[in-house]
């Protein structure tokens, strides 16, 4: 059979490669726009588990799944071969930093090996984990091109950044424009032409790297800004001045400002590491990315910050940090979600245990709380979430709100708590004013 003809059969089938946060929704995306699905994650608890209806991502519902799965839309396995009966590949593998904090792209590079072993003439691959500018053409094209395909020929690759917003109801896959960079003008096109059948707009650009570095400015874009708002809140707590104010009067300017918003810290798969991303890559171009560096700097600070905001409310109270009871409110990284992923409240929770504190927390989206890298002071065993109660809360010597989860019932936090300090300004936003045991950040 024609190469040509061959891959037309399988224009309607579409591999996605990694079932995490970003995978899975993409997946279901497709195979609910009528497309032919295969998932491939070499973790087989996720397979099994997956399989049997169960989803790990809050926005996709398991019956969503379910139903997907039940109509032969959506095929998951840990067998790469399946790879050879699709027409269009995309890769959404994780890109972490390894303990040098550079880049580590090694699942990336076993993903790509692995579709190249399989992938049919004419088909398209597509890249979607946040990466390095240069990383499709010089990582990837050589991967397919050592099995003999000629890109842009026989194969056809692209960048396409992930911008998937976990629990975002408004910006979902199909209402989110899509940015695709080919690495010939026909990679970009077929690329585009796979994306249109999920996305509402997609917008082409003349190169795989203009589309990689697009990603990166956008959440280092973010990384800068709260960096900013950050260091505004260090320098208004110490001149009595309220950061919260001044953010919203700044805000009232109806051009040339955005608001940002303080916080205890970073969180998440992308916005600590992917700035790391392009220093690294910058170093190679004898250039340092300042901007970069400082808010990294000024942010990695935060969750240090928030523990000596914690440990001046206890000395207010004649209460050193060693033997205090604390309940920590929020310890997913986010609102509405359970990733844990570089969570702040996680790291204070580190901190106020290392200092001698008794540590407790409630999060109706994380159960249960191992011990292990997550937090390595926790007791054998880890902890489950308590209860929010009366009772819990006046126990605690100070109650932390961490992440501002829709649920949190914030009348009963202040009633019963006896000092509470809120590191996302999460009462006032609630009940309009924060009373006197409330310190915010
Ligand atoms: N999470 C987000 O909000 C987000 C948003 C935009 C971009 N991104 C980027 O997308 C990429 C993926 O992120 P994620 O959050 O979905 O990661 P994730 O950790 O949630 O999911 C990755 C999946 O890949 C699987 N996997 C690992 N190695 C594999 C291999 N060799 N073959 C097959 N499967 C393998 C894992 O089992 C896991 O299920 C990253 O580059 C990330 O920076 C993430």
């Amino acid at each position: 059979m024609e190469a040509a003809e061959q891959t037309a059969q399988f224009m309607d089938k579409v591999a996605i490669v990694g079932l995490g946060y970003v995978g899975l929704p993409l997946a279901v995306a497709f195979a609910e726009a009528g497309m032919s699905v295969v998932g491939v994650d070499t973790n087989r608890d996720r397979v099994v588990a997956l399989n049997s209806g169960e989803s790990h991502v809050e926005d996709v519902r398991s019956e969503r799944l379910r139903a997907i799965i039940a109509a032969g839309k959506l095929r998951i396995t840990s067998d790469y071969g399946l790879v050879r009966e699709v027409g269009s590949t995309i890769i959404c593998l994780p890109t972490p930093l390894n303990r040098h904090r550079e880049p580590d792209l090694s699942a990336v590079v076993a993903g790509c090996e692995a579709v190249a072993h399989y992938v049919v003439p004419g088909a398209l691959v597509v890249l979607e984990s946040t990466t390095y500018p240069g990383t499709t053409r010089e990582i990837l094209l050589p991967i397919f091109e050592r099995r003999g395909r000629r890109v842009g020929e026989d194969l056809y690759l692209a960048f396409s950044p992930e911008r998937i917003d976990p629990g975002n109801k408004v910006y979902t896959v199909a209402k989110t424009p899509r940015i695709v960079g080919g690495v010939t003008a026909e990679c970009t096109r077929r690329a585009a032409s796979l994306y249109s059948n999920i996305t509402q707009e997609v917008y082409p650009v003349s190169a795989p790297e203009s589309a990689e570095l697009a990603k990166l400015l956008e959440n280092i874009f973010r990384s800068v800004n709260i960096a900013l708002a950050n260091e505004m809140a260090i320098l208004c707590h110490r001149m009595g001045i309220d950061v919260w104010e001044v953010i919203e009067a700044a805000s009232t300017k109806p051009f040339g400002f955005m608001p940002f918003y303080p916080g205890p810290g970073l969180g998440g798969h992308c916005i600590p590491i992917d700035p790391f991303y392009l220093s690294w890559r910058a170093r190679a171009y004898n250039l340092n990315t300042e901007f970069v560096e400082l808010a990294g700097r000024v942010n990695v600070n935060m969750p240090h910050y928030a523990f000596s905001r914690i440990a001046n409310v206890l000395n207010s109270q004649k209460r050193p940090v060693s033997g205090s009871r604390i309940l920590m409110l929020g310890v997913s990284y986010k609102p509405n979600v359970s990733d844990l992923r570089e969570s702040p409240s996680l790291r204070i929770m580190q901190l106020l245990a290392e200092a001698g504190a008794e540590v407790s927390y409630h999060d109706p989206h994380v159960p249960h709380l191992p011990n292990g890298d997550l937090v390595p002071s926790l007791p054998n065993g880890g902890l489950s979430s308590a209860e929010l109660t009366e009772e819990e809360l006046a126990r605690a010597d100070c109650v932390v709100i961490g992440t501002h989860h829709d649920d949190l019932d914030l009348r009963l936090v202040v009633k019963s708590a006896k000092k509470v300090v809120d590191l996302r300004n999460a009462v006032r936003y609630d009940l309009g004013e924060a009373p006197a045991n409330v310190e915010v950040l």
